[in-house]
């Protein structure tokens, strides 16, 4: 399952992280990737251990967490790895898989869903393409906004042509593994939702209530 996510950073979110990162200093980007990807990462990173990095990844990351949609999609159990990456002209990250694990030593988290946010829009090029079995869909959002896709895809970001391309990365390791049994999750808890809308606590809302809960418990890790 594939998600936009509209505006997830407020127009004060953007302001601030663009400005810091204008004012940051970056690092090559192969030093945060497998060693399948670095032969085609080509691209730069914020410098991942300071306190502006990690004052600009928790607005993300509070972002992801007051966001419904997001959180009903997800079911985030734990989101982790956020990266600011920078392509000017003639960067790209070519075709790879994420890895299923990240982390070090000791504390290794899944990666089930990768997500973007798109921090600016003013840039040519730099389309994210993620393969389907057999097609592929290039996405570019616009500045604030976010896609969110499973981790399994084999994807790329074409080659930035004109402008910056600045972007915030991160991966989902969610209280539901399977990817349909979260699909259902998602499909059951809209419906609960809209239920609830139209008629209020009726008994079938109960039930249906009973019936999400019951599936969390079981298939919730
Ligand atoms: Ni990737």
């Amino acid at each position: 399952m594939l998600i936009r996510i509209p505006d997830l950073l407020t127009a004060a979110d953007l302001q601030q992280i663009t400005e810091t990162l204008a004012q940051a200093e970056f690092v090559d980007g192969k030093l945060s990737a497998g060693w399948h990807a670095q032969p085609v990462k080509h691209n730069q990173q914020l410098q991942a251990a300071t306190p502006t990095a990690a004052s600009l990844k928790a607005i993300v990351h509070q972002a992801l967490d007051r966001h419904p949609l997001f959180q009903c999609a997800v079911r985030p159990r734990l989101i982790h790895s956020i990266l600011f990456s920078c392509y000017a002209v003639g960067m790209t990250y070519g075709r790879h898989t994420d890895n299923a694990f990240m982390g070090s030593q000791g504390s290794f988290w899944r990666s089930d869903v990768s997500f973007t946010v798109f921090l600016n829009d003013d840039y040519e090029g730099g389309e994210l393409v993620i393969e389907g079995v057999d097609d592929e869909q290039a996405y570019k959002l616009n500045a604030g906004s976010a896609l969110v896709y499973p981790s399994s895809t084999l994807h790329r970001v074409d080659p930035v042509t004109q402008g910056t391309r600045l972007v915030a990365v991160g991966w989902v390791q969610s209280l539901i593994r399977d990817p349909a049994q979260r699909e259902l999750l998602f499909e059951l808890e809209t419906v609960r939702r809209s239920l609830f809308a139209q008629a209020g606590k009726t008994t079938e809302f109960d039930l249906l209530s009973k019936s999400v809960t019951n599936l969390l418990r079981m298939w919730g890790e």
